[in-house]
């Protein structure tokens, strides 16, 4: 399977690092909507489902995390370690979030806005709807 990760480019200079991310350019969509999440306690698994429609990329702009993505066929981790790393989350794939540092901010750059009708949080709905165990 494969999975499509970024790597950004800082401007940097001797005060630091600063990166610019804009749609259609560094981010391959429209981008609708911005979310983040931090605090995150430990052992917690977040997602747990996949989108219908949705496109996504994460950044873990500081601390790490790591994502297992499962296509229905194929699973696999993706560790998310440097804020100029970006990981493409297409739509119908299964996404679990987990290993969260304390520290941990994963950001998310979305395609849509909100929708709770985009999402499917069962797992063999998730499989029939990517074409497996029909
Ligand atoms: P949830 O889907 O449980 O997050 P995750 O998939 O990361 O485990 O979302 C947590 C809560 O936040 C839930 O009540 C829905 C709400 N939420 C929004 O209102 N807007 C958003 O953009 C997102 C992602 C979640």
């Amino acid at each position: 399977m494969q999975t499509i990760k970024y790597t950004f480019q800082p401007h940097g200079d001797e005060r630091g690092q600063l990166i610019s991310l804009e749609e259609f350019k560094d981010i391959p969509f429209r981008i609708k909507r911005v979310y983040y999440m931090y605090d995150t306690a430990a052992d917690v698994v977040r997602g747990h489902h996949a989108h219908r429609n949705l496109e996504q990329i994460l950044v873990c702009v500081h601390g790490s995390c790591k994502i297992r993505l499962d296509n229905g066929r194929e699973k696999k981790v993706v560790a998310l370690e440097k804020p100029y790393e970006g990981l493409y989350v297409s739509n119908n794939m299964w996404r679990e979030m987990f290993d969260f540092t304390h520290d941990a901010v994963l950001m998310v750059f979305a395609s849509e806005l909100y929708d709770e009708s985009d999402y499917i949080r069962d797992y063999e709905e998730f499989l029939k709807f990517v074409g497996i165990n029909e």
